[in-house]
């Protein structure tokens, strides 16, 4: 078990495009496994390699996540089991190279957070439903549909894999009050 290190805006890291994985070995596996214990132990409900400062297309999440009231996309707290696909509480799924291939309907995702933007929420346009398709850790093509929380999960963490953070998809208002909030404490510190 390792706790990789999370990378926080403005990391540069953060912006850039990730990269096809081309061979599943053993230490892409090894990664998928640590940013799983990643997510958990922050906690978070998705993460992506990009946030561990890993220029590969591999993310993982939590698909039991369920909160209805509480949208954060990496802050979850409240989650209920969907005990018919996962027993245990700190089940997670890795997609490899993973893509948004169709997208419908809309839904604004309250509040939503991440991992890597530290202290600010927003509220932020997202599909309400996506058609994913991508590898799993075993090499083998999984293609499914997500609505909901889970929906955004999959769009807010595979927006990471294109240097994508959702406070890119608020107004720019609001953007800027989050940056001279960092810039701010960054002077600080
Ligand atoms: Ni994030």
């Amino acid at each position: 078990m390792a706790i990789l290190k999370i990378v926080e805006y403005p990391d540069p890291f953060l912006t850039l495009k990730a990269k096809p994985v081309e061979v599943i070995d053993d230490e892409i596996l090894e990664l998928i496994k640590d940013m799983a214990d990643t997510m958990f132990d922050a906690p978070g409900v998705g993460l992506a390699a990009p946030q561990v400062r890993s220029d590969k297309r591999i993310i993982v999440y939590n698909p039991t996540a369920r909160s209805s009231k509480n949208r954060d996309c990496e802050n979850g707290e409240t989650q209920e089991q969907d005990s018919s696909e996962n027993e245990s509480k700190n089940d997670y799924r890795a997609i490899i190279n993973p893509e948004i291939i169709a997208a419908s309907g809309s839904l604004i995702s309250e509040n939503e957070a991440c991992l890597s933007v530290p202290d600010y929420s927003a509220d932020v346009k997202r599909f309400s439903k996506v058609t994913v398709k991508g590898l799993n850790p075993e090499g083998k093509k999984i293609q499914f549909d997500a609505d909901d929380i889970q929906a955004v999960i999959l769009q807010h963490e595979i927006d990471h894999l294109n240097g994508v953070l959702y406070i890119d998809r608020i107004s720019l208002l609001k953007r800027n009050i989050y940056k001279k909030r960092v810039t701010k404490k960054a002077k600080e510190s």
